[in-house]
């Protein structure tokens, strides 16, 4: 048995240490209250408002008035197999939207343009070789109808679960919208996470299909995408058949009775395949999402209420227009992927530009030069994309052309208002309204955003709720303030019909804050004089990397899963690019060496049980972690080693000493 010296330490240091630190309450605020109606404002300009989509504030007058009526007048934007006979059921928390109204997602995103823009782009694909695709309307129709058959004749049947884990390839959006066009659920699993979070997510939904690649392409690497799905299949999952479409050409073990080639498949598929007539609560996708426990949580989302949620909201803060050329950087795997990538733009029949590959491949400027060659006029990306092009700099930027783009879209954390001058100043040439969206996989489409003609921007927030979503900012008790947490009042169509096979969680995460019947989004925002509401981040147990969640107990749970380690708590820090960096503070068993590769051993780890972009940011080595009597970890007073503050109250903890060697441990390392 091996005795590290780091462990000797430990008990020597917990013999020695008598010190109790003097007992400080501090009373923690969700959000700072935001002395911000005296920010600069930006407005659009004339040009852009006589042209904009939205002129007036008529939709928020109507929806003001009757909501129902409201939200029943815009569902006329979709296309209805039969038209609903209610409007709304609410029976807290369960809300069903437009029912008896049936509807198909793909014929929405697909057939219903055929007659006038059948030969109109609805994809323009990059690799990040250079090569390039090109798809209309009625090819993307005749893929899409192909690969239904496909999916049928594998035995894919109403309502069964389909995984996808495939790259930025146009094939993702094909299987999305064949799925939905036979009304099989699809689940997307992001390509970054791992063979791991694939299985989870797999054996959750109980997917019995999976459609994956035989790999990818990240920064002239391939990633192989086919060997991460083997080792998630290796052990019993409900997988029974998997389509592997051909994209890196790397030949890749084929497992004769479950694997089929996507190509040869589609070579004998019949052409045609009429949508499936669902009701407009039948489920359309799972997304897993990470939340305050170890299990990401599978949101369920309904096909009608979901659809035009995304569908109207483009319309209204993206102002989405015929002619544009429309470019949301988010992956599939994730909620903006699904929303604001394949089913609101397609819906509202754009031409949508997707991109394999990393900004910074082959050199830091290949965003502008997307946008250069493609006349690209709506770009809609993350803060910490544009932090990360502000470090590179002006210089990867300033040669290029960029004077198609029309509107900036933000999302996925708060933009700090330096992001935002950037993005609007060498992005958007100061003739950009920059769009700054709040949201989540739950809310399903955008629910806080400026509609750019109305609303003057002030950078940083998120400006004001949409037509027809009711928000509030409230306290503990659920009472109107104008500092604490964001709250959703009313239940808006492309809200969450659940958390798969999980009722209880359902409940208990959005629905038990407050018996009023408002939703609890784990956001704390404020709200200035002139109703603008700014959002501060998380306020549970959720940490925001790159835009991306990841939850603490998850994070923990896969430090824990080590040999090595005995005990796991991680926490968020500021970032000047991430937004959030994550820290782990990890005490080893008392039998493990602590040699001093068990560092990257540890960060590898959690990046093969959930994926790289979980990566620890830095592990801190301690004896023991801070814990209240009963066993809690006050994960408090670690923000508060990490962020250099005043120590809070450790009069509850069961040892007040470990936080004195914490912060020298922090320090030292
Ligand atoms: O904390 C908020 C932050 O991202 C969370 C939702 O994450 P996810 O479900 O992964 O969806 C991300 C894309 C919609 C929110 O609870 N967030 C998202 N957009 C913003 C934001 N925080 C501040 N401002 C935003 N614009």
């Amino acid at each position: 048995m091996f005795v590290s010296w780091s462990h000797f330490s430990c008990s020597l240091k917990k013999a020695l240490s008598s010190s109790f630190l003097p007992a400080l309450v501090i009373f923690v605020c969700p959000a700072a209250s935001h002395a911000t109606d005296s920010s600069t404002v930006y407005q659009v300009n004339e040009n852009f408002r006589q042209n904009a989509n939205v002129q007036d504030l008529s939709l928020f007058e109507e929806a003001k008035k009757d909501r129902e009526f409201f939200w029943s007048k815009q569902a006329h934007n979709l296309d209805w197999f039969q038209p609903w006979d209610t409007v709304l059921e609410w029976d807290p928390p369960y809300a069903k939207w437009f029912l008896g109204g049936k509807l198909n997602a793909s014929y929405n995103c697909l057939d219903r343009h055929l007659n006038e823009s059948a030969s109109k782009i609805a994809l323009l694909w990059e690799g990040e070789r250079g090569e390039e695709r090109s798809i209309s309307y009625d090819q993307l129709f005749n893929e899409v109808c192909k690969f239904s058959n496909v999916l049928k004749n594998l035995g894919v049947k109403k309502g069964d679960k389909v995984a996808i884990y495939l790259p930025m390839i146009p094939e993702a959006v094909v299987a999305m919208l064949s799925c939905s066009r036979i009304g099989a659920v699809h689940t997307v699993v992001f390509a970054g996470f791992s063979s791991d979070s694939l299985k989870d997510r797999i054996i959750d939904a109980g997917a019995k299909f999976l459609i994956t690649a035989d790999g990818s392409f990240r920064k002239g690497k391939i990633v192989s995408l086919k060997e991460m799905a083997d080792l998630a299949l290796a052990s019993p999952t409900p997988v029974e058949k998997v389509v592997v479409v051909k994209h890196t050409e790397v030949p890749v073990p084929m497992n004769e009775e479950r694997d089929f080639w996507y190509d040869t498949l589609m070579a004998d598929a019949k052409e045609e395949c009429p949508p499936e007539s669902m009701d407009a609560e039948d489920e359309l996708f799972i997304l897993y999402t990470s939340g305050t426990t170890g299990k990401p949580k599978g949101i369920v989302h309904s096909t009608g209420g979901y659809l035009l949620g995304a569908t109207m909201s483009l319309r209204w803060v993206f102002d989405i227009k015929p002619a544009d050329i429309y470019w949301c950087t988010a992956d599939v795997g994730w909620i903006t992927g699904h929303s604001y990538v394949v089913y609101g733009p397609l819906s509202n029949g754009a031409t949508v530009l997707l991109y394999e590959g990393a900004p910074d491949h082959p050199e830091r400027d290949r965003f502008w030069r997307l946008i250069e060659k493609y006349g690209v006029t709506i770009l809609y990306t993350a803060p910490t994309a544009i932090r990360t092009f502000m470090k590179w700099g002006e210089q990867w930027v300033k040669d290029h052309d960029l004077s198609s783009l029309r509107l900036l879209g933000s999302v996925g954390e708060p933009i700090n208002p330096e992001a935002w001058e950037w993005y609007y100043t060498h992005i958007g040439r100061k003739n950009c309204p920059v769009v700054d969206t709040w949201w989540q996989t739950e809310t399903g489409s955008i629910m806080i955003a400026p509609i750019p003609a109305l609303h003057p921007l002030k950078p940083g927030s998120a400006t004001k709720p949409l037509p027809g979503v009711d928000v509030a900012i409230v306290d503990e008790k659920g009472d109107s303030q104008t500092s604490g947490f964001l709250a959703i009042t009313t239940p808006w169509p492309s809200m969450l019909r659940g958390v798969h096979n999980d009722p209880v969680r359902y409940q208990s995460t959005y629905w038990k804050k407050w018996d009023k019947g408002y939703y609890f989004t784990g956001d704390g925002a404020s709200i200035d004089n002139d109703g603008y509401v700014w959002l501060s981040g998380r306020i549970d147990d959720v940490i925001n990397v790159s835009g991306h969640r990841l939850g603490t107990m998850e994070l923990e749970s896969a430090l824990v899963d080590h040999k090595a380690v005995a005990e796991a708590a991680v926490i968020a820090i500021s970032h000047e690019i991430k937004g959030q960096a994550i820290v782990a503070f990890v005490s080893v068993k008392e039998d493990v060496f602590n040699h001093p590769g068990l560092e990257d051993e540890l960060k590898q780890h959690v990046v093969k049980k959930i994926g790289a972009i979980a990566r620890p940011e830095r592990i801190i080595f301690i004896c023991e972690l801070p814990k209240t009597r009963s066993g809690k970890i006050m994960r408090r007073l670690l923000r508060d080693v990490a962020e250099g503050r005043v120590i809070g109250d450790t009069t509850t903890l069961s040892d007040p000493s470990v936080i004195e060697e914490i912060k020298l441990k922090y320090q030292e390392d």
